[in-house]
């Protein structure tokens, strides 16, 4: 089995710089040379090399900030992603910011027509062009791939391919009030923090497979952005959220998710260096990549 590993030091999705280190970092973390030991064939052909658009050149459209420069970026994504999904490899993709996912997520569409998604995340990342507050594109990405609020030109090559019955989240615990209105007029499920809490993970687990894969026949695309856990347990990353999730729960979603035998295509998301202390840093890109590694079959025993 190949793994390709498409890192993308992209931070233009959100307004705080040093995310896109986080892609740079988890592979001198040896995150490579652990997927090797896993008995991976690892494909990296170094990170991507984005084009830049100067800010001038690319002024914001309604609230949107950097559009074209994000658009075309995760249009690069979804390409590289959907090549290497196609080829029957497995696309890990390192952030970067979670605007990425849309181009993730499309290329993987592209792919497997059929494919789920499990969103993995302290927010939903669905605002619309209508309901964004902050104009950051990362807190948007879910509402280009279903198609919802109005289609922004530059965006075009965007798809909506995703149905709003094919994608369930877990982790949430911060989601804007357009968002949860959204979430609703969508029947969008979505396991939050309180759900975690109540059924405990495993459960919540099984009850996000049964919503978006209930036959257990659809492959899945597992998009994890590293603010999900608990701020204690992942501190460098830009949008932190306390009561969060443990340690444990975040690695028991991946190690659930790789049991399926369904992952087709992997993200980790908005690992930021630049934000903590060296230690804080160092134990988070740690925590990326042992994400990756338990998604990718690691187990306890
Ligand atoms: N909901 C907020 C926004 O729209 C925060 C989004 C945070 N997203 C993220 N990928 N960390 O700006
Ligand atoms: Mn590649
Ligand atoms: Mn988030
Ligand atoms: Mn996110």
């Amino acid at each position: 089995l190949t793994a390709s590993i498409v890192g993308c030091p992209f931070s233009g999705g959100q307004p705080r710089p040093g995310v896109d280190q986080g892609p740079i970092h988890l592979v001198e973390a040896g995150l490579i040379e652990q997927l090797s030991g896993l008995g991976w064939k690892v494909q990296f052909d170094g990170h991507h090399q984005f084009e830049e658009i100067n800010a001038a050149a690319d002024p914001p459209i309604g609230k949107l900030k950097n559009p074209r420069l994000v658009s075309r970026v995760s249009e690069a994504v979804a390409k590289a992603v959907g090549g290497h999904a196609k080829k029957g490899e497995l696309p890990v993709t390192l952030g970067g910011d979670h605007s990425l996912a849309m181009g993730t997520i499309s290329g993987t569409l592209e792919a497997y027509p059929e494919a789920c998604v499990v969103w993995i995340d302290a927010h939903a990342d669905i605002n619309t062009v209508e309901t964004t507050d902050s104009g950051n594109i990362h807190g948007m990405p879910v509402s280009f791939l279903l198609g919802i609020g109005s289609a922004v030109p530059e965006f075009s090559w965007v798809k909506p391919l995703l149905k709003s019955e094919r994608i369930v989240y877990i982790g949430l615990r911060d989601v804007d009030a357009g968002e949860k209105r959204i979430l609703k007029e969508n029947n969008i499920k979505a396991f939050s923090m309180h759900e975690v809490d109540k059924y405990g993970i495993g459960k919540v687990v099984e009850m996000a497979l049964d919503h978006v894969n209930p036959k257990r026949d659809r492959p899945i695309h597992l998009s994890f952005d590293v603010d999900a856990l608990d701020p204690s347990v992942a501190p460098s990353t830009g949008t932190p959220v306390r009561g969060g999730l443990t340690f444990r729960e975040g690695h028991f979603i991946c190690e659930e998710i790789w049991s399926s035998g369904l992952l087709v295509a992997l993200d980790l998301m908005e690992v930021n260096p630049s934000l903590a202390d060296a230690a804080s840093v160092q134990q988070t890109v740690a925590i990326g990549c042992s994400l990756v590694r338990s998604a990718l079959g690691e187990t306890l025993l």
